[in-house]
């Protein structure tokens, strides 16, 4: 089997970390699986890349496009317009493309309009939302897809309810949480816990990048301050992403704030689990959060992950300062619900993946 990976965003790495893991492992067991794998370069920061390579022990790139950030559609087309090449020069029969980043979308395109077969992982979750760039990637990559592995039973009915045929879905499970289980011994306390005298439960860790969040300056202090007077005394860890650094910069931030660059994968697991609560807008976290038994409040008004609420330990909140402020109140005292782990959640997910593939594609 000759497949090309593909990886491009940071939430990608945690994803494709344990599918080549699982290529590997079959490989000494007698298969022949040939694999490329393509960075396109959509994210470039050695916190936001490299630091995830060398945190899950990914090999490095066979190639990397550089394709570098943008608008949506600069972004896109450069990513589509480099991997074509990459494609014309090494073709291959099928490309496995993971998650929901610009970088799933065009690399999807460029594959089927090659005549090459796609594999979605994470294929079938939907927020609802049009807004979100990702909803949309979901929805054309898993358009074009040929064979798709879902995370939940409900991804797959998302997928039923579109059209695609039942024989084509295959619940496996959650790759990301695959590499959650195989670093977990590895996790390590990042040196600002010490530095800030912070021991285990008692801080709450704040991520923060959505653009409906972060990409206006009255926006992000609106809840910055909502979540500082929700948390009283509770010190708040705050790694930023570069998306939000430039209006951070601009806000009055209150002092209990602990700012920090972006964390590489395995002090920002051990962060997490070791945390009181988490409040994000992120996608992976409500999962990570889900799986380690740790309250999440995600300020967003829709989720892809449904399962995180309905049996996890998520709630979705919006960002009205009211509900922000009440929320990490009964987080921070204390109160709230237990969650338990989704099906397949178990650390086996790649293994399955291979499997599978190596039925379809013998
Ligand atoms: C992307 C994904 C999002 C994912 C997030 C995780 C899409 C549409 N969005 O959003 O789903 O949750 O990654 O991080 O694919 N930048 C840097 N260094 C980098 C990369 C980006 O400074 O290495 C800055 C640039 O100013 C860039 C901005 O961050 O314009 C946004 O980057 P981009 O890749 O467009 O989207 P993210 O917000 O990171």
């Amino acid at each position: 089997m000759k497949l090309t990976l593909v990886a491009g965003a940071r939430p990608n790495f945690m994803k494709i970390a344990p599918i080549i893991r699982a290529i590997e492992t079959s490989n000494l067991q007698g298969s022949n699986i040939q694999y490329r794998l393509v960075h396109t370069g959509q994210h470039y920061d050695d916190a936001l890349s490299l630091s995830f390579f060398q945190d899950l022990n990914i090999p490095k790139p066979h190639v990397n496009l550089g394709a570098g950030s943008g608008t949506q559609s600069e972004q896109t087309a450069s990513i589509m317009i480099a991997f074509e090449k990459e494609l014309i020069v090494n073709p291959v029969d099928t490309v496995l493309v993971v998650g929901d980043v610009n970088s799933t979308l065009a690399c999807s395109i460029v594959a089927k309009k090659l005549c090459m077969d796609v594999v979605h992982v994470e294929a079938g979750i939907r927020s609802g939302d049009r807004r979100m760039p990702e909803e949309i990637n979901r929805l054309v990559t898993d358009a074009i897809s040929d064979h798709f592995f879902t995370t939940t039973q409900e991804a797959g009915a998302n997928l039923v309810k579109a059209g695609i045929a039942v024989e084509k879905i295959h619940f496996t499970g959650n790759t990301m949480i695959d590499s959650l289980i195989q670093n977990q011994s590895k996790f390590a306390p990042p040196s600002l816990l010490n530095m800030n005298n912070l021991r285990g439960g008692d801080y709450i860790v704040l991520t923060l990048h959505r653009p409906a969040n972060v990409d206006s300056i009255e926006k992000l202090q609106q809840i910055v301050n909502a979540i500082a007077k929700g948390a009283t005394s509770t010190p708040i860890v705050f790694p930023v992403h570069p998306r939000t650094r430039k209006n951070l910069n601009a806000l009055k931030l209150n002092t209990e704030l602990i700012v920090t660059d972006p964390m590489r994968y395995l002090e920002f697991m051990y962060l997490i689990k070791h945390s009181k609560g988490v409040v994000t807008d992120s996608g992976g976290i409500q999962e990570e959060t889900t799986y380690l038994g740790i309250p999440c409040v995600t300020l967003r008004d829709t989720t892809e992950r449904p399962e995180t609420v309905m049996i996890g330990t998520n709630e979705l909140i919006g960002s009205s300062s009211e509900k922000v402020t009440h929320f990490i109140g009964k987080l921070v005292n204390g109160e709230w619900k237990k969650g338990s782990i989704p099906d397949l959640w178990d650390g086996k997910t790649s293994d399955r993946i291979i499997t599978k593939l190596l039925q379809l594609y013998p």
